[in-house]
């Protein structure tokens, strides 16, 4: 197939606005989720059976499972702990005894679970359920700590995550960004739904991912170079489909909002992960610090170490969003430039609008809405 048609197929994928489904795709709304048709599209083009993909910024795991899935090698790397969490549990096969220990664990605790039961003070930490004791939250918040509690009666790690990643996934459509209360009883009552509807997601992805040909690592991008996978061999990788923090957009990675915009740190309570850094952390810089410097310093560092673990020739294929692109998109460009990547069709990029309303409740910033464009690069020069 031509470039020029492969590039066309992907700007079509890049506009795909269908509901994310399929696999283990919607184990979790992760915010700023790219669709998995464009993974898919991105890497059947521009990829073999058997080569490596990585997403250097993973997320919730879009790109590694569609690469696991479609037989290549996958390397996702984030330094969320909750991202590297949810892309684990989305890759992590479950053995039959380990797929019956969740049913029985559903059947057995849940049935007759009521808010006024009692629940170990050790499950309701009030730092970590900061903002859950608001009116529409607290209901919520005892029966998730009542499921926690329920946690540890699962054999094994692997079941005992896939649970909390239950728990996570309708504690999610419960809470975060909702304005009504969800009764206790409908709680109980998605939480089986979510169980069941996963665990089809888990048994799709066994016929066809290849589990250990993931990894997946807790890292700061600007580290991959030094990462085990690259011990021996620095240059492994045949494709980067990936989609960065966005310049001059602040994504809530990390929180929730619940009851009208506050922020809670749910999602580590829940999924058992550290916390304890600010959003600046997942966002290259904070969005009080005039100017974009620290963006653009922290984006250089990663992009740097990601070309070094590139095959000369092998692509990288981006979605960035820009509040700003008439002003920010040249100096991302000229930046991939300095390091080593040219620019593939260039004069053909596509955007797309994405409306404030659609992404209010984790973008944060002056904009009243953003756009996006899907990047290809390919890594010509050592840098
Ligand atoms: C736009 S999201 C990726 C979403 C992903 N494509 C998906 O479909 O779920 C960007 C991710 O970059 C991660 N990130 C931010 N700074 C990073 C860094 N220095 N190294 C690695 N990951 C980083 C954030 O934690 C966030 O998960």
């Amino acid at each position: 197939m031509k470039l020029e048609e492969k590039i066309n197929r992907i700007y079509d994928a890049a506009q795909d606005k269908s509901r994310v489904q399929g696999l283990t795709h919607n184990f979790y709304r992760y915010p700023a989720r790219f669709s998995p048709v464009f993974a898919r599209t991105a890497i059947e083009l521009f990829s073999k059976p058997g080569d490596i993909v990585l997403d250097p910024y993973m997320g919730g795991g879009t790109t590694i499972i569609e690469a696991a899935a479609n037989g290549r090698r996958a390397i996702g790397v984030d330094l969320n702990s909750l991202a590297c969490f949810i892309a684990r549990v989305k890759t992590t096969l479950l053995s039959t005894s380990e797929k019956r220990s969740l049913l029985d664990w559903i059947e057995h605790h849940f049935e007759d679970m009521k808010y006024h039961h009692a629940v170990d003070q050790s499950y309701t930490d009030d730092k970590k359920t900061r903002n859950l004791d608001l009116v529409k939250a607290r209901y919520i918040k005892k029966i998730v700590a009542i499921a926690l509690s329920t946690i540890q009666t699962l054999p094994t790690r692997n079941a005992q995550d896939f649970a909390r990643c239950v728990i996570l996934k309708t504690a999610q459509n419960a809470l975060d960004g909702q304005r009504g209360r969800t009764p206790t009883a409908s709680f109980r009552k998605q939480l089986r739904m979510n169980l069941d509807e996963m665990l089809n997601g888990i048994s799709d992805y066994e016929i066809i991912g290849r589990e250990r040909q993931i990894s997946i690592y807790e890292k700061d991008a600007a580290l991959i170079d030094t990462l085990p996978a690259f011990s021996n061999e620095k240059r492994l990788v045949d494709l980067v489909v990936t989609s960065p923090p966005y310049p001059g957009l602040h994504v809530l990675y990390h929180r929730w909002q619940v009851d009208g915009r506050k922020e809670s740190p749910a999602p580590y309570w829940i999924t058992g992960t550290c916390d304890g850094q600010g959003d600046s952390y997942y966002n290259f810089g904070s969005r009080h610090q005039p100017g974009f410097q620290k963006y653009f310093d922290a984006s250089m560092r990663t992009l740097r170490a990601i070309h070094k673990v590139m095959k000369p020739g092998a692509h990288i294929i981006q979605m960035v969003a820009f509040c700003n692109p008439e002003e920010l998109l040249p100096r991302y460009l000229w930046n991939m430039e300095e390091l080593g990547f040219k620019e593939v069709l260039a004069q053909d990029r596509i955007w797309r609008d994405v409306p404030n309303r659609k992404w209010h409740a984790t973008f944060r910033g002056h904009t009243q809405g953003s756009k996006e464009v899907v990047l290809i690069h390919k890594s010509v020069a050592a840098s």
